[in-house]
């Protein structure tokens, strides 16, 4: 939460770096978007430039002209407000007393009160109320004592507390951006003539493609020409640890499209080929396999959209496997600690790979011996580099902060394990795991297809829906983690209540709620299996007085007491997610322009939840 990213350029090679800060930190904004700010070095005058506010970052950027400034070198901020509500004030960059340094944060100083105290009480005055502000004091009171600069932030590293990626410049050395990684995530941008970090692999891409994820405990600082990184006092050689990005910038712009969400919900028919040819001709899906077949429990985490992932993977390995599956919800993983052994498989799911509750989970299950796999769609990002094995989605950056095609290319990897283990297991033939993996080059096109059958209909629900205040999205067998997913977007990004849970509960409470008119959306996630059990559900709240509709296969055609099918084609419980998930991505993404919200930045969310 909160996106950082600094750029340190030879103004001979590379000119005013603004622009290019400002390009950054608006792919970034997903990040956090209740304030923003910029520190530069003004070109020419040499002075500290600070332009900071609440609001949008365009509106900043409008407001103090930033565009009109030259600096060889800035570091930004937007911010997901922690300690300190949005406001002028709080918003970042931070200051010390002389005006002569500026800091950048995201994460969390845990130890920030006691520091501050200290810092008070040896005359330093603070403006704001966030725990960020005591890193610019305190490198400004190790000046003070004498040490060199870099002592003075090694000193600073080995004081501070907590979880943070940290950006730092100080007029005594103009060119140079100190930076600090623990838990929160940090990247270095390399280029010539010029180096950069930030919060996220995105907001390098206009600049550079060549990257280093930094690991935790590390710091160091870039100028135009060097960069310097050290672990505990030593020096760390990074150069094997240099990745080349295979995301293009087109990738992380809007394509045309007016949001991003909308761009990512048309791609799924790309990316998931495109995972689907990528996994197949590697060996991460085979290597996770043989760990989980030879395991003695399996579990899967994951928190919002990649829990639900772990919930179908739990579902294929139940009912294709035969092998019992736990999903638990990755902020719970104490719950589960007691069970984690040597002879367990930790499965980690997320998209950013960054995510705190799930790497805490994860960090938990190997401090006791466990196998972890990972799967996620940010190469050496923190969750897949601390695990035994990576899977690796193809879904390409994902701005949007609702998650959408990162969602159904877990899923496809998910499915393709589920497979590869059932085959090791003997409990699906050669020949019957063979033609479901064959199957699966088709989800792409199930996606198209679902989009393409259900867009008239999802325009007439969007006109029904965008005037209630609640409905229910029931399911059954696989449909249940179906329509946890689809809830949890519409509550997201149109702020109407939506609430999912097994079609089969609805008398055991739920149903309490039904009146005349009170939405009910069934989904039919398989060639007719569940058609009886549904039907019941559905006549069950008809008779209460629902507008009832049922989102599903050809099977699921002409039911009794639906008020709307939408019907997305032919398919069964293999292939069911992909055509059922992107019409209901779409329901969400249409209600919230229709109720004007921003679906790409929904309020009180940010993409990457990196605080506990
Ligand atoms: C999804 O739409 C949400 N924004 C959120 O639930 C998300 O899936 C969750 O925070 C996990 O993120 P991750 O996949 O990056 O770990």
């Amino acid at each position: 939460m909160c996106g950082i990213i600094g750029v340190t350029a030879d103004p001979e090679v590379y000119g005013n770096v603004v622009p290019r800060l400002v390009e950054g930190l608006k792919l970034l904004e997903y990040r956090g978007y209740d304030s923003a700010g910029f520190a530069l070095v003004e070109c020419g005058t040499g002075r500290l430039v600070v332009l900071k506010d609440k609001g949008r970052i365009d509106d900043i950027v409008e407001k103090y002209r930033v565009t009109g400034y030259c600096a060889a070198t800035g570091i930004a901020h937007t911010r997901w407000a922690t300690h300190g509500a949005p406001s002028r004030v709080n918003a970042h960059p931070h200051m010390d007393c002389s005006g002569r340094i500026a800091v950048v944060h995201n994460g969390i100083i845990k130890n920030f009160a006691e520091l501050r105290a200290m810092l008070e009480e040896r005359g330093h005055r603070f403006q704001s109320e966030t725990d960020t502000e005591v890193i610019a004091h305190l490198f400004e009171e190790y000046l003070r004592q004498g040490l060199e600069p870099l002592d003075a932030f090694r000193r600073l590293v080995s004081v501070v507390e907590g979880a943070y990626a940290i950006a730092l410049i100080h007029l005594g050395e103009p060119s140079r951006i100190y930076f600090a990684r623990n838990v929160s995530p940090l990247i270095i941008g390399l280029g010539n003539g010029f180096n950069a970090v930030s919060s996220d692999i995105p907001s390098l891409l206009p600049l550079t493609r060549r990257v280093l994820a930094l690991r935790d405990g590390e710091y160091g600082f870039i100028e135009p020409y060097k960069v310097y990184i050290e672990y505990r006092g030593r020096p760390v050689a990074w150069s094997e640890r240099v990745t080349h990005v295979a995301w293009s910038v087109e990738a992380a712009s809007k394509g045309g499209y007016p949001h991003y969400m909308l761009k990512e919900i048309m791609e799924q028919p790309r990316v998931l080929y495109e995972t689907y040819m990528g996994l197949l001709s590697s060996d991460e899906v085979q290597r996770a396999a043989s760990l989980i077949a030879s395991a003695g429990r399996v579990f899967i985490t994951g928190a919002g959209t990649s829990y639900h992932a772990g919930l179908v993977f739990a579902y294929y390995m139940a009912t294709v496997a035969g092998t019992p599956v736990y999903a638990f919800i990755a902020s719970e993983h104490e719950t589960y600690a007691n069970l984690f052994d040597s002879d367990t498989v930790l499965i980690a799911v997320s998209q950013s790979g960054e995510t705190i509750d799930t790497l805490q989970a994860l960090r938990a299950a190997r401090k006791r011996g466990s196998k972890i796999i990972a799967v996620s769609n940010v190469v050496a990002s923190t969750i897949p580099r601390e695990s035994d094995v990576a899977i690796y989605t193809r879904a390409g950056p994902e701005i949007g902060v609702a998650a959408t095609k990162t969602f159904l290319t877990q899923v496809l990897a998910l499915t393709l394990l589920s497979l590869e283990v059932a085959r090791l297991r003997g409990a699906v033939s050669e020949s019957m795991y063979s033609e479901s993996v064959k199957r699966l080059a088709d989800s792409g096109r199930k996606a198209g297809e679902g989009l393409e059958r259900s867009s008239r209909q999802v325009e007439r629900l969007v006109g029904l829906l965008k005037e209630v205040k609640s409905m229910y999205i029931l399911g059954r067998g696989l449909g249940v983690p179906l329509a946890l997913e689809a809830a949890l977007k519409v509550k997201e990004v149109s702020y109407i209540h939506a609430e999912a849970y097994p079609a089969g509960e609805s008398k055991h409470g739920p149903i309490a709620l039904v009146e005349e008119g009170f939405p009910v959306i069934f989904i039919g996630a398989d060639d007719g299996d569940m058609r009886d059990r549904l039907q019941s559900n559905v006549m069950e709240m008809k008779a209460r007085g629902a507008y009832t509709v049922v989102v599903g296969s050809n099977a699921y055609s002409g039911m009794k007491g639906v008020d709307m099918y939408i019907g997305l084609g032919a398919f069964d419980e293999l292939t069911a997610p992909y055509a059922v998930i992107p019409p209901l991505q779409l329901l969400a993404y249409k209600l919230a322009v229709a109720l004007g919200r921003d679906p790409d930045k929904p309020r009180n969310l940010a993409k990457t939840v990196t605080v506990e």
